[in-house]
């Protein structure tokens, strides 16, 4: 049976670094609090020339270049995303463009920080319907620009990056070899963010007050409370840690393996106690468990392609590997998935 193998990995992360320091002089909040609670001490802020598609390409590009695949060679790029810089085109037609994939189709997912992994398990189910094609599935995001910087509870949390793999199909055994996902639509008051500004006035009007059509009614002035990352974090946090331990739970089932038979945890880097407890409960140790939040914070869907990338070049995966890897995003979406390195 083929399987989706990840063939490369890339990733590129902004050059400004936000330290716990620099945030103490933003918003009421101190480097202890951050670290204690969340476990990161920096993350990276897009500047000039680094939006969403332009570092979704240059991690697309280390990914290609580390698996020797042309970019004419890409038939599909899938881009997992909440903050594409446009919403037409899509980010995954504007990376497109910027590395001549002349001869892909290319489209974005919305799934917050589940994005990347919901695009490993589209590969996958691509991969086995064609298997001589190759596939870029890349998670970024510039959440700087979406978060309110005078609102302490979301702004020490974010951080902006994208991570890139390619995929292609093997048949020895190695891949995706099982994967949950799920939403939860009903839960998506407690962490969402506005789209102002494509809103139509009229859609939530009663009808009794809408009148005749006027497009001059049409305007939609950006509401300055609006259209930022809203989050309920502490809701967050305990819906989190139950629906990861679930879908991990229900991934080992399907794969046939236990918690002690993996060999790495690369899972989506939100806040470092959800991922301690679940090392805890899993019986892996915590220095299996791949960490980089502390650097980066959580750059929602970028976070899984960065810790791949990072740990893949670093040389800790080694061929055979079993690897967990799990998330958790507004919606709600989340999932996990097991791979054989
Ligand atoms: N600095 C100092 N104090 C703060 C800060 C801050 N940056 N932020 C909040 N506080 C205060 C609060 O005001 C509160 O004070 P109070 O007790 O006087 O009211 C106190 O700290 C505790 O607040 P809690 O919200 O209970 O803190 P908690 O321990 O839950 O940590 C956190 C908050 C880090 C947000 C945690 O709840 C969390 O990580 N949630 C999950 C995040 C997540 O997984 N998101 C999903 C993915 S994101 C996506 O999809 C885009």
């Amino acid at each position: 049976m083929f399987r989706a193998v990840i063939e490369g990995t890339g990733s590129c992360l902004p050059e400004y670094k936000l330290t716990n320091d620099k945030l103490e002089k933003l918003v009421e909040t101190s480097d202890e609090w951050i670290t204690s609670r969340t476990g990161i001490g920096c993350r990276r802020i897009a500047g000039p020339g680094e939006g969403t598609s332009k570092l979704s390409a240059e991690a697309a590009r280390r990914a290609m270049d580390m698996a020797g695949v042309a970019a004419e060679d890409i038939s599909m790029i899938i881009v997992g995303t909440i903050t594409s810089e446009m919403t037409m085109p899509s980010c995954a037609c504007m990376v497109q463009k910027e590395i001549g994939a002349v001869n892909a189709y290319a489209f974005d997912i919305s799934a917050a920080c589940s994005g990347f992994i919901y695009g490993l398990e589209l590969a996958d189910k691509m991969i086995k319907a064609e298997p001589e094609k190759k596939i870029l599935v890349i998670g970024a995001e510039n959440l700087s620009a979406r978060v309110n910087w005078r609102d302490r509870n979301t702004c020490v949390l974010f951080g902006d990056g994208a991570g890139a793999a390619v995929i292609g199909a093997d048949e020895s055994g190695r891949g995706l070899l099982a994967s949950k996902l799920f939403s939860d639509g009903r839960l998506g008051d407690l962490l969402y963010m506005d789209s102002a500004p494509s809103m139509n006035p009229y859609i939530n009007m009663d009808p009794a007050e809408a009148g005749d059509f006027d497009p001059a009614r049409l305007g939609c002035p950006l509401d300055d409370e609006g259209s930022y990352i809203k989050m309920a974090g502490r809701e967050v946090f305990k819906n989190a840690v139950l629906a990861m331990e679930n879908s991990v739970d229900q991934v080992l089932d399907e794969a046939g393996v236990s918690g002690r038979d993996i060999d790495w945890i690369i899972p989506h880097q939100a806040n470092i106690r959800i991922l301690h407890n679940l090392g805890e409960r899993l019986g892996v140790p915590q220095e299996k468990i791949f960490i980089n939040i502390h650097k980066y914070g959580n750059t929602s869907a970028a976070t899984v392609p960065i810790a791949f990338d990072e740990a893949n070049r670093g040389g800790l995966l080694k061929s055979g590997d079993l690897i967990l890897t799990c998330a958790f995003g507004g919606g709600f979406t989340w999932g996990a998935e097991i791979i054989r390195w």
